[in-house]
């Protein structure tokens, strides 16, 4: 049972965070009130994607030490940086994010071990070859999963395998050359290099395009049913703010019900350009929304939540050639806590 003090600093700080949002005068927040940082409000674990660059950023680091307890590395764990052209491996960005996990206590979500839209510049001298490509994307896996065998809860073993709009699966190198068993055999190869490990089947818009979650679930039945060993869907969840609180948090539960940990893996709340304090509200009912419908899952099965950046300078949405000004995240450019933090505070507060 926390004491008192920090529901009262917490539920300050919303009030305090929603006035200012709205315009109305409102006494400041305690100035002494600490907010609880979310890995401590959290009954699961709270994760941030992070970069090898960013572990010498103070600003960063004082928000992602202080207020999560696993990374997802954003995209040096991934096969464009990990293998070069003439297949050997490059390790040492991943690997540094690894030993800062370690370091600091926190957890490690591998992402992404494949994906359509990496490794075509390796595997191209292989294209068409049969078993030569298909022993390389075995020793892929199998090389990666192994070298950060026992330091991750979970991967994302094969991330967005489902067509833009939802009508079949997407057209890719892996399953061109190895057809849909490509996914079976990720699945295969990560068990067994790392048997421990949550094998994730990771995509996006499953909340806001019904017809790729369908389509996304009916894989995923496909899967389980021939025995294939996915345990785990991730959810990226990557809405816009103008997006409905209950639709969000029915698409959550819809994907919550075949009894597998879901992992809201990539978390970001787009407002756009022309945002106002309306929108920031928006953005913190939404992020409320995805924190209860976590909460509505039976604890066995909240593998966690991930935003997808820690202050909104942080993220890709933040980032050329997309549209600076976006305000996607829990935190401002100064780590401060915006609405969204709040709201998800709140929600594991009144949990
Ligand atoms: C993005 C990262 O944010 C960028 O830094 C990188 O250049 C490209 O990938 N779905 C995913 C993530 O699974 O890996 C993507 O992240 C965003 C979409």
């Amino acid at each position: 049972m926390r004491h008192p003090l920090h529901r009262r600093a917490v539920l300050t700080g919303l009030a305090a965070g929603l006035g200012a949002c709205e315009g109305r005068a409102q006494s400041p927040a305690d100035p002494g009130a600490a907010y609880l940082a979310l890995k401590e409000l959290a009954p699961f674990p709270v994760g941030v994607c992070a970069e090898s660059g960013q572990l010498s950023d103070l600003g960063w680091r004082a928000v992602a030490d202080r207020h999560f307890d696993r990374i997802t590395p954003e995209f040096e764990m991934k096969m464009e940086v990990m293998l070069r052209p003439d297949g050997s491996y490059a390790f040492h960005a991943a690997d540094r994010l690894a030993a800062y996990a370690q370091a600091t206590g926190k957890r490690l979500h591998g992402h992404a071990l494949v994906w359509f839209s990496q490794g075509a510049e390796p595997f191209r001298p292989l294209e068409g070859s049969g078993a030569p490509f298909a022993a390389a994307y075995r020793n892929y896996i199998v090389e990666t999963a192994t070298r950060y065998r026992g330091r991750v809860d979970g991967w994302d073993v094969v991330n967005e395998p489902i067509a833009e709009d939802g009508d079949g699966f997407r057209d890719s190198h892996w399953r061109r050359n190895l057809g849909m068993r490509h996914i079976d055999l990720a699945f295969a190869y990560a068990a067994e290099a790392d048997p421990a490990a949550m094998r994730f089947l990771n995509e996006y818009n499953l909340e806001s395009l019904p017809a790729k979650r369908r389509t996304f679930l009916r894989l995923l039945e496909d899967l389980l049913r021939r025995g294939v060993p996915v345990t785990g869907v991730g959810t990226q969840t990557h809405l816009s703010a103008d997006e409905s609180p209950a639709t969000v948090k029915a698409a959550i539960a819809d994907l919550a019900a075949y009894g597998l940990p879901v992992h809201v893996s990539e978390l970001d709340i787009s407002t756009g350009r022309a945002w106002d304090r309306g929108v920031l509200l928006q953005q913190a009912r939404l992020a409320g929304a995805v924190t209860e419908a976590i909460l509505a899952m039976p604890a066995a099965q909240r593998y966690g939540l991930t935003v997808w950046g820690a202050r909104d300078r942080d993220s890709v949405l933040a980032r050329p050639p997309k549209a600076p000004g976006d305000r996607p995240l829990l935190f401002d450019d100064t780590g401060g806590p915006k609405p969204a933090m709040e709201a998800v505070a709140a929600a594991l507060e009144g949990a």
